[in-house]
């Protein structure tokens, strides 16, 4: 559905991206894991198009989107939450999710999308006249979720989504991500927290240095000895059930092209 060629990209003089080769599946969640600095966020910068790349190639559906506005990628079903706090904090909650419909003509369109929101979040159903900001942390990244559906996209892109949340609003937020799976999206997405990340994924990549260094299901990453030693020292915490609960050793993990 989404592949991502040779991507080259960078702020001012440096390259983050080195040559990134990345295919997302169609109805897949597709997590992309990586220390501090990996270049996770510039990769999904890159396929939203705030950030242009210097070489390489983005392809959606079959068609180019290299060097496309964000706008253009926009109409053309990809829709990004942002890994801060994006919610305008002195508007309603119904303005906010409403936002989220600006390139729709259609008045009886956004009527009806919002409908569907409504019916899907309780929170946004319940607060719609409250001011965004006096929401919790989870709340508000649900009323996000609410915003980025009112496009309708068939590409759903998550940047850490569960950064601030407490672990109850956590697995609720990943409930959202399978119900969007459910609904027919792919959905793209980086996590911070490895294990809850890749058990959600069908597909796990991972980012080293601004290269993807591993590719293959959730499950065959997790219990890949090299994810070990690539947090090995970092900063990434992988859950200590991993070495209780996983394969000793290198005889029974899959192995991986160098
Ligand atoms: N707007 C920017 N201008 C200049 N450098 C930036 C900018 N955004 C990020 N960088 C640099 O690019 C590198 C990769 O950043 P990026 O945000 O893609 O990493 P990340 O893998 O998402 O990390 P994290 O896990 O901390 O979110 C970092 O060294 C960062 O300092
Ligand atoms: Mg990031």
């Amino acid at each position: 559905m989404l592949t991502l060629t040779g991507v080259v990209a960078g702020y001012g003089g440096g390259d983050i991206l080195r040559g990134v080769d990345l295919t997302v599946e169609e109805g897949s969640i597709t997590c992309v894991v990586g220390p501090n600095g990996a270049g996770k966020s510039t990769l999904l910068k890159v396929v939203s198009g705030l950030l242009r790349p210097r070489l390489g190639t983005v392809t959606f559906q079959g068609k180019s989107l290299t060097g496309k506005s964000p706008q253009h990628i926009l109409r053309s079903g990809i829709v990004q939450v942002m890994q801060s706090r994006s919610l305008f904090p002195d508007l309603s909650v119904r303005d906010n999710v409403e936002l989220g419909a600006f390139l729709v003509r259609d008045q009886a369109v956004v009527r009806k999308r919002m409908a569907e929101v409504v019916e899907q979040f309780p929170i946004v159903r319940e607060r719609l006249d409250d001011r965004a900001g006096s929401l919790s942390g989870g709340q508000q990244r649900m009323v996000e979720f609410a915003r980025a559906l009112m496009l309708d996209p068939s590409l759903v892109v998550l940047d850490e989504p569960s950064m601030g949340l407490e672990p109850k609003a956590a697995l609720m937020m990943y409930g959202y991500v399978r119900q969007m799976q459910s609904d027919g999206r792919t959905v793209l997405l980086v996590e911070q927290n490895v294990r809850a990340g890749l058990e959600l994924a069908s597909h796990g990549v991972v980012m080293e240095a601004g290269r993807v260094r591993l590719t293959g299901t959730g499950a065959e990453i997790l219990l890949n000895p090299q994810m070990r030693q690539l947090y090995l020292g970092g900063t990434v915490d992988i859950d200590p059930a991993l070495s209780a609960s996983g394969p000793r050793g290198d005889a029974d993990a899959p192995s991986w092209p160098a």
